[in-house]
């Protein structure tokens, strides 16, 4: 019965696939695509955070949370890192940090430049004078925010698929300003802020870090540019000149972190930067909601040209530059730490002095738990063939009108002429 049922699955999920080809439209022309020797590929992420993982427990760790995982159960990486031999008693007086990754899901750099970031820190805390003292900081990781929009990518070779797997833009489903004109209400739209604030599952890490932990700076890492943006980036904050408390400061830092490496990444308020506002950014809701001192989204890499509607090539460098382009990044991140730690330690001094230093501790330490041993996560067979049928199940209820197919190369289109005006102006807004 189990098996008479396993090939009727198979037959139907073959099929499946021959009418996604059938119907799908001819596939973007790229100048180049990913090696996944070079590159890393969702398999090859898990294993390679998970060695980290494993070879540096005293140092970085994997948050166990139910919770911090997308809509199609994908761990999103949680990572921890700091030296947890001085963490319990430390902890409150250590500086906090929050970076994203991976909110887009045709933005592979960002995570490569993470792993690279990793490394770099490991080998860096066993020398004898670290340039990043994990005595003093608190980095909290999210590696891949959005899993299943680049798991959508990996399977369709589609790069130039930006959304969670419902099509929404991360980027634009945040309660800051949501529903604007800087985000659409159209499912097709590569910018579709979704129904309602929060209403993706990938968003809840955000919200349960920043409500545990008193963050001192935050970054959202994409690419597509060589741009630092300061918020606000929404619309309304553009009409009224309306700006974040601790502007200056953060404006010093941003024109350290440019001239940090050979990018030399143009940076300013999101607003000014660009000719188009975003409303319900991940940044903006990390600088106007919960007041984290110094909040970026950093676009760490784009073409110096760009020519056609190909995608791949848009947002992350040819597979034999990705190394020098990685490696060419991490001064950003040591001066980013460096900065904000000696920022802190001189408020502390000030404040202590004024005897008003309570709001800028850490909440408790949250009980966080960690994964003790690493486990690749998987489907089990049984679960595989239950979605399998579900899914072709689906398919089949509505053939005829190829609902998902459809929706997809409706989208495509919309991004092909998004891609288009790119090579008219660079300055497009991906963050
Ligand atoms: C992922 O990359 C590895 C190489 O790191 C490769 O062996 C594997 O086949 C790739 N997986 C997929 C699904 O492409
Ligand atoms: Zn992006």
């Amino acid at each position: 019965m189990f098996q008479f049922h396993l090939s009727i699955g198979l037959i139907l999920f073959v099929s499946h696939l021959l009418l996604m080809l059938a119907i799908d439209v001819k596939p973007q022309k790229e100048h180049y695509k990913p090696v996944y020797s070079v590159y890393h590929n969702m398999s090859s992420i898990a294993l390679t955070l998970g060695k980290l993982v494993k070879e540096n427990s005293d140092i970085i760790r994997h948050v166990q949370h139910e919770k911090y995982i997308s809509k199609q159960r994908r761990q999103q990486f949680v990572l921890h890192i700091t030296n947890f031999a001085s963490h319990s008693e430390q902890y409150r007086s250590k500086v906090n940090f929050l970076l994203s990754f991976g909110e887009h899901a045709r933005e592979f750099l960002p995570v490569e430049s993470l792993v690279h970031f990793l490394r770099m820190l490991v080998m860096d805390w066993r020398t004898s004078k670290p340039a990043i003292d994990l005595n003093q900081v608190s980095i909290f990781v999210i590696a891949l925010a959005n899993p299943d929009g680049r798991q959508y990518v990996e399977q369709t070779e589609n790069f130039c698929w930006r959304g969670t797997l419902s099509g929404v833009d991360l980027n634009r489903n945040f309660d800051w300003e949501f529903g604007g004109k800087g985000s659409s209400g159209d499912p097709q739209d590569e910018e579709f802020r979704g129904p309602k604030p929060f209403s993706e599952e990938e968003t809840f890490v955000y919200r349960d870090l920043t409500e545990k932990f008193h963050f001192d700076g935050f970054i959202s890492f994409h690419s597509g540019t060589k741009q630092i943006y300061i918020p606000f980036a929404d619309t309304r904050s553009r009409q009224r000149g309306r700006v974040p408390a601790n502007l200056d400061e953060m404006t010093r830092l941003a024109k350290e972190l440019s001239a940090a490496t050979v990018f030399k990444h143009e940076y300013g308020q999101a607003a000014s930067l660009n000719d188009y506002t975003a409303d319900g950014t991940i940044f903006d809701y990390m600088a106007g909601r919960r007041k984290i001192p110094f909040t970026y989204a950093i676009e760490l890499w784009g073409p110096d040209k760009h020519m056609g509607p190909s995608c791949f090539d848009l947002f992350n460098p040819p597979n034999d530059k990705l190394q020098e382009v990685v490696s060419d990044m991490y001064p950003l991140y040591v001066k980013f730490f460096q900065y904000i730690t000696h920022w802190k330690a001189k408020l502390r001094t000030t404040m202590k002095r004024e005897g008003s230093i309570h709001s800028y501790l850490p909440r408790e330490d949250a009980g966080l738990q960690y994964y003790t041993h690493w486990t690749v996560p998987s489907l089990s067979p049984g679960l595989l063939l239950l979605c399998l049928l579900v899914t072709v199940t689906v398919v089949i209820g509505l053939q005829g009108k190829y609902f998902l197919c459809r929706r997809i190369y409706n989208r495509r289109r919309v991004i092909s002429l998004k891609s288009l005006s790119s090579t008219l102006s660079l300055n497009l807004f991906h963050t």
